[in-house]
């Protein structure tokens, strides 16, 4: 049950992404007002009792419109600083909360700490959500499970073999509903401002038995083999540009050698325990089948 809900007019943006898409449905589901900024509408596909308007975060002058008569906006996306800048002054002007969708960026946990450009986006993202006046939840989740989508689906869809760099190298992987479900109690009720939820999922868990799970919830013995970061580097990059793929060799490989950071912050926020990797295979299944 949610607490007292006192920002009912919501914004979600992001709401077609892997956490975004999950806020827009649990949001409908709490029979708040929901409304979803999305450049593409036709392409959005949101349940039907949501209000989708075309914006770009990027293009302030799409913003008032979306932004009109909304209490508290979600922010899940990545877009470098300088670009989001006036978009996000616009919406610190008419909204009363928001809800950003960052990343662990004060957890010591090795995993966490390595230098990259993403990095010092979330920051300046967050100094001038933080200087703005509004108020604000910073969402810091881990390791999302949804990776296991863009990382390994191709491969387990086209054989038995997995090529993967850093196997043993642990993470507590989070499922995007309790991402989200964390990012609702925030956008509704009172009580969470100036909070910074560092969130993970239950397990600490090395890449291969993320892999060895997946394919014993889909019936395959799948063989796993270990490939030098070098291999990574030209094999990976249909996951993401070569500074990302470089950004999670340098973190895996800096997490390897103790457990995983792991949290209980989504229990303590919904009341419900976070969901196990396994759980999160159970219900992706299609996903990794032909
Ligand atoms: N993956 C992880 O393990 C992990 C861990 C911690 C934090 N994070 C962070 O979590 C955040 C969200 O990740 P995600 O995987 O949910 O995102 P995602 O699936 O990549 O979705 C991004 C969303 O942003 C929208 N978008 C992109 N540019 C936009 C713009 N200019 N104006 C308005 N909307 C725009 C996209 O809409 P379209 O439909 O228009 O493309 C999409 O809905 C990211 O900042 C990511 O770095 C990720």
């Amino acid at each position: 049950m949610l607490r007292k809900a006192r920002m009912n007019r919501i914004l979600v943006i992001g709401g077609t992404g892997t956490v975004g898409r999950q806020v827009v449905a649990q949001l409908a589901a709490t029979g708040a007002q929901v409304r979803a900024l999305v450049r593409n509408p036709g392409a959005a596909h949101l349940p039907s009792q949501v209000e989708v308007v075309r914006g770009d975060l990027t293009l302030p002058d799409t913003l008032d419109a979306c932004l009109h008569g909304i209490d508290a906006v979600f922010l899940g996306l990545d877009r470098p600083a300088a670009a989001v800048a006036l978009g996000l002054e616009r919406i610190t002007k008419h909204a009363r909360r928001i809800v950003y969708l960052s990343a662990p960026l004060k957890t010591a946990h090795p995993l966490f700490q390595q230098p990259n450009a993403l990095r010092a986006m979330f920051e300046q993202i967050e100094r001038s959500i933080e200087t703005s006046g509004v108020q604000w939840t910073f969402l810091r989740p881990g390791m999302f499970a949804a990776n296991a989508l863009s990382w390994w689906a191709p491969q387990i869809r086209a054989g038995d073999f997995v090529r993967w760099p850093y196997l043993a190298a642990p993470t507590a992987p989070i499922d995007e509903r309790d991402i989200a479900a964390v990012a609702v109690r925030a956008l509704c009720e009172d009580g969470h401002a100036g909070a910074e939820y560092v969130m993970t999922g239950p397990q600490s868990l090395s890449q291969l038995e993320q892999v060895a799970t997946i394919g014993r919830v889909i019936g395959r013995s799948l063989r796993i083999e270990e490939i030098s970061p070098d291999e990574a580097r030209r094999e990976l990059l249909t996951i993401g540009p070569l500074p990302a793929v470089n950004m999670l060799l340098r973190a895996w490989a800096a997490a390897i050698g103790q457990p995983a950071h792991v949290t209980s912050i989504v229990a303590e926020i919904t009341g419900a325990p976070p969901k196990t990797f396994l759980e999160w295979a159970t219900d992706s299944a299609a996903e990794f089948q032909t």
